[in-house]
């Protein structure tokens, strides 16, 4: 008959500590007494699913368990034993996680079922309650309080080991294609940084001209992309205050280094995420929504009767546009380039929609509006001239992107005509305190979580497939926000 073990404990460390040690599925003769010696086989990464740790028993019996499932979104891993010297059959286990509500703690259920031959059901029962299980929630305990000899009991004190994660590289500037993703060990936080579990990445356009090296300065080589990313701190470096273990995150900030799975961020750099924006929201919302706020609050001052030219309507910071001007009372004309992202505009409050893919859309502006009193432009080059001839009297175009390719530069004489205004804004310049990056974020999670912004539209890519994610960027065959998932 089908045995059955189930333990559960409570740990006393946040749960981002506990999985830490735990999802490593090659960690355990680190942490576990029974364990005498254990390595994974074929070179493969040990938290990739389908590996095998292969170890060895303090009292001299050999195991190979094969890794089923790994989830770092519930904390829970499934393994199964291939071969064993010990009597086990058809065992397979499972390790959850719960975070205590309120308490920095965790909840630790382990369970498993299997065969055992006639006659020693008991026996392997008990072994793998106690000898297993018990056994590992003490060990884990210690290991965890720091115990700098974990087998000798030394006096506890809290040590950060480095982790095993993965990221995104790239080694060369170029296509897509240089996006390669890598095992690393990411380091504890140093003073004044915290280690954030990234569950959630946003990607933007701006990782698109970083990868293809138009901006070095910001993505030095070999160099880890991505801006913005949400989930929640392992640990905290020296003289960090006011942050926790556990506590769930977002940020945003001027130095790449988002595509990975375990960062170290500036303390100062944090926003607290609120119950109710999720971290794919997050992810997909900060920069783009920060993005909106400035455009619409402070640039481009949209009110009442602006008439507003939204260029990719449909993409991440264009729908967020959309939804923000129609909120303001602007009459808002936006460009896509297929119906199906014209559709998905309108629904976020686009009064009037342009099919291009070509960049023809000025006399259609002229036609519906009169021109437009402002432009955003993330389009770049292959706009130019429609821009120009697109705007109202005293407009003012917003450059805020290049997606077709580079700007040639612009004869200041070429806006006297209709004495317009011209700007090339970077969203960091307009968070550059700490307050202003609170106040700016607060109301992107207000918009989310009161409905504003509606349900943001994400299209999730592993992270190692970040290389699949720019492609389709680049095609034009996204619309809404990507969000790379670790
Ligand atoms: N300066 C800043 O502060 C700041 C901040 C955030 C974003 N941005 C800029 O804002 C723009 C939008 O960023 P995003 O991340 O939200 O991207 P996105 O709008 O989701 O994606 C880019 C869109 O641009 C359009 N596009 C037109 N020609 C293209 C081409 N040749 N190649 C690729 N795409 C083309 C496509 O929409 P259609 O197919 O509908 O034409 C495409 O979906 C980008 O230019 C970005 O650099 C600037």
């Amino acid at each position: 008959m089908l045995q059955r073990v189930v333990r559960s404990t409570v740990i006393d460390a946040p749960i981002e500590r506990v999985w830490a040690v735990l999802r490593d599925f090659n960690s355990h003769d680190r942490w576990h007494d029974v364990v005498a010696e254990s390595r994974i086989e074929g070179g493969e990464r040990s938290d990739q699913v389908g590996c095998v740790r292969s170890f060895t028993l303090q009292d001299g019996h050999r195991i190979r368990e094969q890794l089923l499932t790994l989830d770092d979104r519930e904390y829970r891993s499934t393994y199964t034993i291939v071969e064993a010297t010990v009597p086990l059959q058809r065992y397979v286990a499972t390790v959850t996680l719960r975070p205590v509500t309120d308490a920095g703690a965790t909840f630790w259920h382990w369970e498993s079922t299997f065969d055992t031959p006639p006659g020693r059901e008991r026996e392997l029962r008990d072994m793998v309650a106690q000898g297993v299980y018990e056994a590992g929630f003490a060990n884990l305990r210690r290991h965890l309080a720091g115990a700098a000899d974990l087998r000798g009991g030394a006096a506890p004190m809290p040590v950060a080991l480095p982790l095993a994660a993965r990221r995104v590289v790239v080694a060369a500037y170029g296509g897509a294609d240089v996006l390669r993703g890598e095992a690393f060990d990411a380091p504890p936080p140093g003073p004044g940084e915290v280690r954030v579990r990234q569950r959630a990445i946003g990607v933007n356009y701006l990782d698109v001209y970083l990868r293809r090296g138009f901006i070095p300065a910001m993505l030095p080589l070999p160099g880890v992309p991505g801006m913005e990313a949400a989930g929640s701190v392992i640990d905290v470096g020296p003289g960090v205050h006011g942050v926790s273990a556990g506590d769930r995150v977002a940020y945003l900030g001027p130095r790449a280094g988002a595509y990975a799975s375990v960062r170290n961020v500036p303390a100062d750099w944090l926003l607290r995420l609120p119950a109710a924006v999720d971290d794919d929201s997050a992810a997909a919302t900060l920069l783009k929504g920060v993005t909106a706020d400035y455009l619409l609050r402070d640039l481009g001052r949209i009110g009442r009767g602006t008439r507003l030219l939204v260029h990719a309507a449909a993409g991440g910071v264009g729908l967020l546009l959309c939804a923000g001007a129609a909120r303001l009372g602007a009459r808002v004309i936006g460009t896509v380039s297929t119906d199906e992202k014209a559709r998905l505009a309108r629904a976020q409050g686009c009064d009037e929609v342009i099919v291009t893919r070509d960049y023809r859309f000025a006399d259609a502006v002229q036609r519906l509006a009169g021109g437009a009193d402002v432009i955003v432009d993330g389009l770049g080059d292959a706009a130019r001239d429609e821009n120009l001839a697109a705007l109202a009297a005293r407009g003012h175009w917003i450059s805020l992107g290049q997606a077709s390719g580079a700007l040639q530069a612009l004869d200041p004489d070429a806006l006297l005509a209709k004495s317009a205004s011209f700007s090339r804004p970077v969203v960091f310049a307009y968070m550059a305190t700490r307050e202003e990056r609170q106040a700016r974020a607060q109301r992107v999670w207000d918009a989310l979580a009161d409905g504003t912004l509606g349900r943001p539209l994400i299209e999730r890519h592993a992270l190692d497939a970040a290389a699949q994610a720019h492609r389709r960027l680049e095609q034009r065959a996204t619309a809404g926000a990507l969000v790379l998932v670790a």
